[in-house]
């Protein structure tokens, strides 16, 4: 927002809310549901601001931001995500615990016009996670055109609680961001906005039933964190951290949420018909080493929601459903969470801030260990099963959500005191709080590495402020299997690709006896990637319809010896 519009925008609020016409309906995302899922990501746009200009932006099946995701526990999912932007992308599956390669962190590029198809077996618990753009640099810009959605996982333990689960008439997803829109409705990219948007939704409201009502909320903004809470003060009940079930609803009036993070709530509207309540984020009450809790209405971080309180949602109860949920469960899950003594080590990660660093927005970055992310440097190599200790010590003068791809962890000590409750489940983002003064800020989690060990492919971990992730303040670790036994095959990666030429599918025979293919990438005779399959399950052969007739190479890796092979194939009608 330019600063002479700044009266006038001003003004046109103050006519609109005594008018009374300043509310839109929240929007709620379509859903996807079964084991298959056609992602299909394009540069569109919105009808965001209700009057003047359109908003061009990106969006999933659609045109903003993306379609709702369900999965069950224990399900093989296959994913087919096809770039039609004019850029390349990635899409990160966070909080998912899956193979690195299927993972769509930066190393995983999708070119335009590409399709990628990671697949892996749900092992995450019941909760709400969510998918989003990951290539470095761009990730600011590519989350602020909207692309993204929520995935969200079932599993019979949850299906087996008395909740709330009609999406979107009980169970209320509540996607927070913001975003700041120039004189014809364009989004800057900024890491503050001036206009709240709930579900991509500027003023939203939405009518709930007069019961118990489950809301999903997801912190997707580029920065700002939001501290939760209802405008007559009522309680709520935290059910879920990032990565599951607590053990017990937690009953809040306020809840920080930071950038990444996602709880579920539960809040009791009975006997509430005909009534309304604003839900809001309290952040007048942040200290200015908060994300959001700064009061800058000019420059880079300038905003008018710094240091305010704003509204989230306006919500109007209404008359309950049939069968409708009217008791909060007692208990939720029994878990299990690691304990200190569970490690076999603890790593000592710092958090600084850094003079003379290159950064979009000034002469500082912050870094984590005292340097800037470097795509083919992996800090860590980490033995498949090891439990660790993450220590993250930060002289920051910012506070900063980190976050960690491939494991949901348990955080120890926040400053030397135990996590809330709310706080005491499995996560994948932490808030790390700025130093106090002189003294550095102290965050303990332990996690263990589990399941997936891939010697190329690397884990993210970084500030989930996507400016400061884009800055550099990011880094990465390999899982490698050190028992494994060294499968001897030979130190070649000759295979015949048949039939060719082809029509609909094609499959591919080795040379040698029990040969898989770690990665294939199909491309064009122009040079273009077409196809990217991770670890493709090479029984079925390699579905071809997606492919214009005419000439194609397929480069392969080999899952033993990690050697690159290539062949060549025709594709017909
Ligand atoms: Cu949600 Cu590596 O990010
Ligand atoms: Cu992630
Ligand atoms: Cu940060």
């Amino acid at each position: 927002m330019k600063h002479f519009l700044l009266p006038l925008f001003i003004s046109l609020i103050l006519i609109s809310q005594s008018f009374g016409q300043s509310y839109n309906n929240l929007w709620i995302p379509d859903t996807l549901i079964g084991t298959n899922f056609n992602l299909r990501i394009v540069d569109t746009f919105a009808q965001i601001v209700n009057t003047g200009n359109q908003t061009i932006t990106g969006g999933i099946n659609g045109k903003f931001w993306g379609p709702t995701i369900f999965v069950n526990k224990g399900d093989q999912i296959q994913m087919n995500v096809q770039n039609k932007l004019k850029d390349s992308v990635t899409i990160h599956w966070h909080g998912m615990h899956l193979p690195a390669v299927m993972d769509g962190g930066p190393h995983q590029i999708i070119p335009p016009n590409t399709i990628w198809k990671p697949y892996w077996t749900i092992k995450n618990e019941a909760a709400t996670y969510w998918y989003h753009p990951h290539l470095h640099e761009m990730a600011m810009e590519q989350i602020t055109k909207g692309i993204g959605g929520l995935l969200i996982v079932r599993d019979e333990k949850e299906k087996a609680l008395a909740l709330p689960r009609k999406y979107g008439v009980d169970d209320i997803p509540l996607v927070l961001t913001d975003r700041d829109f120039n004189s014809s409705n364009q989004f800057s990219i900024v890491p503050y906005g001036d206009s709240m948007l709930t579900n991509m939704t500027l003023r939203a409201k939405y009518d709930v039933p007069a019961q118990i009502v489950r809301f999903r909320i997801l912190n997707a903004a580029i920065e700002r964190s939001y501290n939760i809470g209802f405008s007559d003060g009522r309680t709520f009940y935290v059910i879920t951290s990032d990565g599951g079930l607590l053990n017990v609803p937690v009953a809040k009036t306020r809840y920080l949420l930071h950038a990444g993070e996602r709880i579920e709530i539960l809040v009791n509207f009975t006997n509430q018909n005909g009534t309304n309540v604003d839900l809001k984020a309290y952040n007048s009450s942040l200290g200015n080493n908060i994300p959001g809790g700064e009061n800058f209405v000019t420059g880079p971080f300038g905003n008018f929601l710094g240091k305010k309180d704003f509204n989230i949602l306006r919500i109007n109860v209404i008359a309950p459903t049939v069968n409708p949920i009217t008791t909060i469960p007692n208990t939720l899950a029994t878990n299990t969470y690691l304990k200190a003594s569970d490690a076999q080590l603890t790593r000592q990660l710092t958090i600084s801030d850094s003079m003379g660093f290159p950064n979009i927005l000034g002469p500082n970055a912050f870094l984590i260990n005292r340097k800037l992310f470097n795509i083919n440097y992996n800090e860590y190599n980490i033995p498949l099963n090891n439990t660790e200790i993450w220590q993250i010590t930060s002289s920051s003068i910012f506070g900063h959500p980190f976050h960690i791809h491939d494991v949901e962890f348990n955080i120890l000590s926040i400053n030397g005191v135990a996590p809330d409750a709310t706080q005491a489940g499995w996560k994948d983002v932490v808030f790390v709080p700025g130093r106090t003064g002189g003294t550095s800020s102290v965050v303990k989690f332990i996690a263990k590495f589990d399941d997936f060990a891939d010697p190329l492919h690397p884990f993210m971990y970084h500030c989930h402020i996507a400016l400061h992730e884009d800055e550099g303040m990011m880094g990465q670790f390999i899982v490698t299997n050190t028992t494994a036994t060294q499968n001897l095959s030979p130190l070649n990666n000759d295979f015949n690709i048949y039939p060719n030429p082809a029509k609909d599918r094609i499959f591919i025979r080795f040379n040698s006896p029990n040969q898989s293919a770690y990665y294939i990438k199909v491309i064009d005779s122009s040079g273009r990637t077409k196809l990217m399959l991770p670890q493709p399950k090479l029984e079925n052969g390699i579905d071809i319809n997606s492919l214009k007739t005419g000439i194609y190479h397929l480069l392969l890796t080999n899952q033993n010896n990690m050697i690159t092979g290539s062949g060549t194939f025709i594709k017909t009608e």
